[in-house]
């Protein structure tokens, strides 16, 4: 197992620190960057399915799912698609209007989470076009969908999902892409400026996992949190519920994700001078308007953890720690900012001494209901 772990203490931290290449394996041989081309037979083979449908359904559990949410952002923004995220266990349940007019995907590392699995089969039986983003080969929910791609993340062993989240959304960026260029939906310049952007990614993730000693400093100052609150706007608002999901799987803190803007409508009551805030407060996006709730953060002595940009100064006068990422396009940036997260969920439940590869209660993949 030492072997396996190349190094690292745990597969966790080999899996995060896996991601430039991880990244560059979900695009490499799809994205011509200096051609302009996106080419995935699953997508090509379809794509009349993908043009005519009247919507883009997504379904997934708890980190696929907030992939999902990540993909509804690009899909709408670029590709001027309407997309509608579901719980795969909660649509499999709530009889569903399904025609043969909408795309299902289906989003899963494991491919096979037994929820997902059921709502592919609803969806099938409906008539829709199915199709899978898995990271397993071969597995149920590959062989179960119309067709699909594989995010060649490589295998994932730690229960907590990291580089299986950012692959997923590699991917789904790529489509999104494609079809918002099949569609005319995006300029040739600003797609063209996507491609670019995307295949810096990996070298710009590489970036952000230099902040790791920094992070483990902050994790040492929280790591006695009894709660903390994620917020993000936009495209950064999943990321926010990613990163409070890694920070309660692994650590068993309690943790929320909120849009920022949600927080003067409940969530503000919990902010004192123990409450630990994780702010996505990257440059473009709502910047200037995550910065105002920050303010209001700090009016009610919470603690503020800052995931900035490069080189930000606004943020870091009133926050108490910042770490920054380097800066991309907004759409890209939920790639880039989920890093810092990950890492300072490890570093927390590294130092309770938690079991950070096989937290408590939970399997790494859930093939029952
Ligand atoms: C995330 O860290 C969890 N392990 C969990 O939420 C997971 O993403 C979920 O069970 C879905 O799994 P899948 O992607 O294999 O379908």
């Amino acid at each position: 197992e030492q072997i396996e772990k190349g190094g690292y203490d745990h597969f966790m931290l080999k899996e995060i620190f896996e991601q430039p290449n991880a990244i560059k394996d979900t695009y490499r041989g799809r994205m011509l960057v200096k051609e302009g081309i996106i080419k995935m037979a699953g997508v090509d083979d379809n794509i009349e399915k993908f043009l005519n449908a009247n919507r883009v359904i997504i379904v997934a559990c708890g980190t696929s799912w907030h992939a999902g949410l990540v993909a509804e952002y690009i899909f709408e923004d670029l590709a001027r698609i309407p997309v509608e995220v579901e719980y795969a266990s909660e649509f499999r349940y709530r009889n569903p209007v399904i025609t043969n007019k909408d795309v299902v995907i289906a989003i899963s590392q494991s491919g096979e989470t037994a929820d997902t699995l059921a709502a592919i089969k609803l969806a099938k039986a409906n008539g829709a076009f199915v199709f899978g983003v898995c990271n397993v080969v071969g597995s149920s929910i590959a062989r179960e969908t119309h067709a699909g791609a594989y995010t060649h993340a490589g295998p994932e062993i730690g229960v907590a999902s990291t580089k299986a989240f950012t692959t997923q959304i590699t991917l789904l960026t790529l489509i999104a892409l494609k079809l918002a260029k099949v569609k005319g939906e995006i300029s040739n310049t600003n797609y063209r400026y996507h491609l670019q952007e995307l295949e810096l990614i990996p070298e710009k993730v590489q970036k952000a996992l230099e902040s790791d000693e920094h992070i483990k400093a902050v994790a040492s100052i929280y790591k006695d949190a009894r709660n903390c609150l994620y917020l993000g706007r936009g495209y950064n608002f999943p990321v926010a519920l990613e990163g409070a999901l890694k920070l309660k799987e692994i650590s068993y803190i309690h943790a929320e994700g909120y849009p920022a803007a949600e927080m003067k409508h409940g969530p503000i009551a919990l902010i004192d001078e123990n409450m630990p805030i994780v702010v996505i407060a990257t440059k473009k996006g709502h910047y200037e308007k995550v910065v105002s709730n920050i303010e209001e953060i700090k009016a009610r002595q919470g603690k503020i953890i800052g995931i900035v940009t490069e080189g930000d100064t606004n943020v870091k006068k009133l926050a108490d720690h910042v770490i920054e990422v380097p800066e991309t396009l907004e759409s890209l940036s939920p790639l880039l900012t989920t890093i810092p997260l990950q890492l300072l969920s490890y570093h927390i439940a590294v130092m309770l001494g938690k079991n950070v590869d096989q937290p408590r209660n939970l399997a790494k993949s859930v093939t029952v209901e």
